[in-house]
């Protein structure tokens, strides 16, 4: 008798925590989502600045640019280009008077067959562009630099290319 009370009070107890259970489970689950709340995507490098500091037109940076900040930042461009005249090529062709001279055009300098596809002349708006994003500017160049993300760096960089004369 004694037993038969325990296994009941025992069947009861067990019982009512599965009840439970099953009452919390239904009033705590959400459906599933049909699709993701938010789709993530991935910012380039510069689009990612872009949207951190508001972009003003390249006329306003190359404005205030200022060349001997600009001769500062272009020692990133060092290890591969000369900036001297007649101080020839290195791993990049010599950069000294570049700024309205035609692309690929730089004696005794190979370069890439996309940089000399791509044509024209170097004014300080296409820098600006190629040195936003070489890759993106001229697919397929072998210029490996990644680019420079601020505006003002690249102004200034411009600024410092046209005062070499
Ligand atoms: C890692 C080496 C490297 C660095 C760093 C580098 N460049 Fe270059 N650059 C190259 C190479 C290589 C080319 C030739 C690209 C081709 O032929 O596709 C090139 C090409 C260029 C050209 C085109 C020249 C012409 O006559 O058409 C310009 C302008 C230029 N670089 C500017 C810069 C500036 C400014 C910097 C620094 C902010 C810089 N580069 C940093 C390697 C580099």
């Amino acid at each position: 008798m004694e037993t038969n009370k325990l296994l009941a009070s025992v069947l009861v107890a067990g019982i009512i925590a599965m009840m439970a259970g099953f009452i919390a489970k239904e009033l705590t689950e959400t459906p599933p989502l049909a699709k993701d709340a938010y789709t993530i995507a991935a910012p380039t490098q510069a689009t990612a600045v872009a949207t951190a500091v508001k972009l003003l037109p390249f006329k306003d940076y190359m404005a205030k640019a200022d060349a001997a900040k600009g001769a500062q930042t272009a020692q990133v461009c060092g290890s591969c280009h000369v900036f001297t005249k007649g101080g020839g090529n290195g791993i990049g062709p010599n950069l000294f008077g570049v700024v309205g001279s035609k692309l690929a055009d730089v004696a005794g300098y190979a370069f890439s067959d996309a940089m000399k596809a791509k044509g024209g002349s170097w004014t300080p708006e296409r820098l600006n562009d190629w040195l936003t994003d070489p890759q993106k500017f001229v697919p397929g160049t072998k210029m490996t630099f990644t680019g420079l993300p601020d505006p003002q760096d690249r102004a200034d960089v411009i600024k410092y290319l046209q005062s070499l004369k």
